[in-house]
């Protein structure tokens, strides 16, 4: 797939740079097709504790280990019959499955906060496969934000959210992401797929390949597949500044809105998701979008209803952990 003669020598240059701070155990971030990630050697206890420190993370909160091919993964998770044919089907690409961890993998316990299963996710990012073959070792990495605010889809916004505190890492550009919402996750264990969280592989497309039914959280199941939790998903996350208000069809004029589709809104402070109601359009600029209207100031940040289908689904379960109370965080 990436071939590392697609790199310009200045590109390859920056490469090597990245691979020999990861080797220190120094923080890199890294573009992948779902959101910017802020990477570290996922067997180093320092370098993984530097990802919580730099994100201000709760470290009950476990992170998603990335790795370049199912014979790396091999030797980290018990892959399932079921893992092995989401492997098959999907990957590289947008989809994080939780396993349980095999015995001895050198993996730092910060990894998995204490847990027996670990996250895991081969992205098809380019720049992240360039990165992981040529390691040989997996990342470990959150998306690159500090806890509680936005995913970043460009290296812009990686800059923007840690300049403040003086604190930026070393940043590999990588372009803006193309698929925008974070991964899809999915507990495959067992027989039946949990999904753990919507995201940029859609459930529908899942279920069409695999001919079979997820499990959506919250749905009963058996014992013997009962889900286990992302820790993540219980917190507020992806929030902006400014109040966010869903299911708006016709905003004030001082409002920002954040459009899909046709709309008469004439108001300053205003972005399209996707004019021809195309959702993978909007997934792409959602964050970027939110990002841009937050920046106004506005006493409200209107959202148009978007469909609970394909890419919608992830988009409103980022809208609706946005726009939930502080403090339930
Ligand atoms: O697209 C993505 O998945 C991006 C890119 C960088 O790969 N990463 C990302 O990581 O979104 P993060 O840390 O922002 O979200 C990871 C989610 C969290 O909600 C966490 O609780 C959950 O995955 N998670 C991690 N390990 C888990 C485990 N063993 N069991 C259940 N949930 C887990
Ligand atoms: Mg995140």
């Amino acid at each position: 797939m990436s071939k590392t003669s697609d790199f310009s020598p200045e590109v390859l240059a920056l490469h090597a740079e990245a691979l020999e701070r990861l080797e220190r155990g120094h923080l890199v971030v890294i573009p992948t097709e779902t959101v910017y990630g802020l990477a570290a050697d996922a067997g180093s206890d320092k370098a993984v504790a530097a990802i919580f420190a730099l994100k201000d993370r709760p470290a009950f909160n476990p992170l998603i280990a990335h790795f370049y091919d199912q014979e790396q993964l091999s030797a980290y998770v018990h892959i399932s019959p079921l893992a092995q044919r989401l492997l098959d089907a999907f990957t590289p690409g947008p989809l994080t499955l939780v396993l349980d961890k095999k015995a001895g993998a050198p993996l730092s316990e910060l990894v998995t906060a204490g847990l027996s299963t670990l996250a895991v996710r081969l992205p098809h990012h380019p720049v992240a496969r360039s990165l992981l073959k040529n390691l040989g070792r997996p990342l470990a990495a959150p998306s690159a934000n500090p806890s509680q605010t936005l995913s970043p889809t460009q290296a812009q916004h990686v800059r923007e959210a840690f300049k403040e505190a003086d604190q930026v890492p070393f940043i590999l550009e990588g372009g803006p992401c193309q698929e925008g919402l974070e991964s899809t996750i999915l507990d495959a264990r067992h027989a039946v797929p949990v999904l753990l969280r919507p995201g940029s592989l859609p459930v529908e497309t899942i279920e069409a390949v695999l001919k079979l039914e997820v499990q959506r959280m919250g749905e009963e199941v058996s014992m013997q597949d009962a889900p286990i939790r992302s820790p993540g998903q219980l917190k507020r996350h992806y929030a902006p500044q400014t109040p966010l208000h869903l299911d708006i069809t016709h905003p004030s004029l001082g409002d920002a809105y954040l459009g899909f589709g046709p709309t008469s809104f004439k108001g300053e402070a205003f972005c399209q998701l996707s004019a021809s109601r195309d959702l993978q359009e909007a997934g792409m600029n959602f964050f970027a979008m939110l990002r841009h209207l937050d920046s106004f100031g506005k006493k409200r940040l209107c959202v148009a209803p978007i469909p609970l289908e394909g890419l919608g689904l992830a988009i409103n379960d980022r809208l609706k952990r946005a726009s939930t109370e502080k403090d339930l965080a």
